[in-house]
């Protein structure tokens, strides 16, 4: 069975082809076009979008060598997002349906992000905990199966890639800040002890909220003053630092959600998911029971949004054209 995946929530035009559950292709255009302006313009994401979406769709039949007459099943992401750069992928997912009649669903893009974890670990049991964390949300799921996701938690401000986004901009990394503040901290050879201490977001007892906007303006606080020549040198540390400080939050908020619910397994899903350092964190934690994708699958991707629809289409068995909105997670 072919399925054909349509992800445009946010500044990632993406398009894939799966065959069954195997990736045939999974193009993504990362939109450079935000770089001058510090974070994504949703204006000029739906503009990007729109000239690059049919090119993209083009290769990947190219590529694969599949008539678009093939394809079985469309899966298209319609929330959350950004509303006109979702209504480029709806469109364009739209009009395929109705010309060769195919039938589509929607997906939400936080149960894509979770599926993506299913690429290596097919049968991983469920319940599991998910600890979702990109550029705009940060949030914990127990999710009983494909068709139940219950939030235990979320950020109260900021999310975990938007604070490396934003601490990025105030050290002189571009947007995307995130990987650039992995390498910097990657520089910092001494011990974690002599960086500058950055508080570690806690909130109320059992509670499972994150906060990363105090963690920022600490940063901000730290920098201002400073020669710039002088926040260079300390760069490295500071990366690590504020790395840290955001690893050390979502690990606690893990651990807690793993003793509340009495639940050892845990995904890792998300851009901030590419995280090495996170990624080691919580297999430390979670020594045999962490599941995190392959880092090409973190970031926004068709594929992980094929995987979901693949998979509800087995489960629901749908047998004729169908137009199904996701749910609200
Ligand atoms: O999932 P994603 O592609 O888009 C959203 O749904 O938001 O996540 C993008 C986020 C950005 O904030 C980016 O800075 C962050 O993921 N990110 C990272 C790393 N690679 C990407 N954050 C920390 N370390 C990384 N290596
Ligand atoms: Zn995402």
């Amino acid at each position: 069975m072919i399925t054909l995946g349509i992800e445009s929530s946010c500044d990632e035009t993406s398009i894939a082809l799966l065959d069954n559950e195997t990736i045939l292709v999974n193009t993504i255009y990362s939109q450079t076009e935000h770089r001058d302006f510090g974070g994504v313009v949703p204006e000029v994401a739906s503009r990007a979008h729109l000239e690059k979406i049919d090119r993209l769709a083009q290769s990947c039949f190219t590529r694969t060598g599949i008539a678009p007459g093939k394809v079985d099943l469309i899966a298209v992401t319609d929330s959350p997002g950004l509303a006109g750069a979702l209504l480029v992928g709806i469109s364009f997912a739209l009009g395929f349906h109705t010309a060769w009649n195919i039938p589509i669903t929607g997906i939400n893009h936080l149960e894509g992000h979770i599926c993506s974890i299913l690429f290596e670990n097919t049968d991983v049991a469920f319940p599991f905990l998910a600890l979702v964390v990109s550029g705009g949300h940060t949030s914990l799921y127990r999710v009983d199966s494909l068709d139940e996701f219950n939030c235990l938690g979320e950020t109260v401000d900021d999310a975990a890639g938007e604070a490396f986004d934003k601490v990025g901009k105030l050290l002189g990394f571009p947007y995307p800040a995130g990987r650039f503040i992995e390498e910097e901290a990657a520089r910092f050879s001494g011990d974690i002890s002599q960086c500058p201490s950055f508080p570690v977001a806690r909130c109320s007892q059992g509670k499972l909220y994150f906060s990363f906007s105090g963690l920022k303006t600490a940063v901000k606080y730290f920098v201002s003053g400073k020669n710039p020549s002088e926040v260079a040198r300390q760069r490295p540390a500071l990366c690590r630092a504020f790395q840290q400080a955001v690893i050390d939050s979502l690990v606690a908020n893990a651990r807690l959600a793993a003793r509340q619910n009495g639940i050892d397994r845990i995904a890792l899903v998300g851009g901030v998911a590419c995280n090495s350092y996170l990624r080691e964190a919580l297999h430390r934690q979670f020594p045999d029971t962490a599941f995190t994708p392959h880092t090409s699958l973190c970031t926004d991707n068709a594929a992980m949004i094929a995987l979901a629809g693949f998979r509800r289409y087995q489960r629901d068995k749908l047998r004729r054209p169908i137009m199904n909105a996701s749910r609200t997670l």
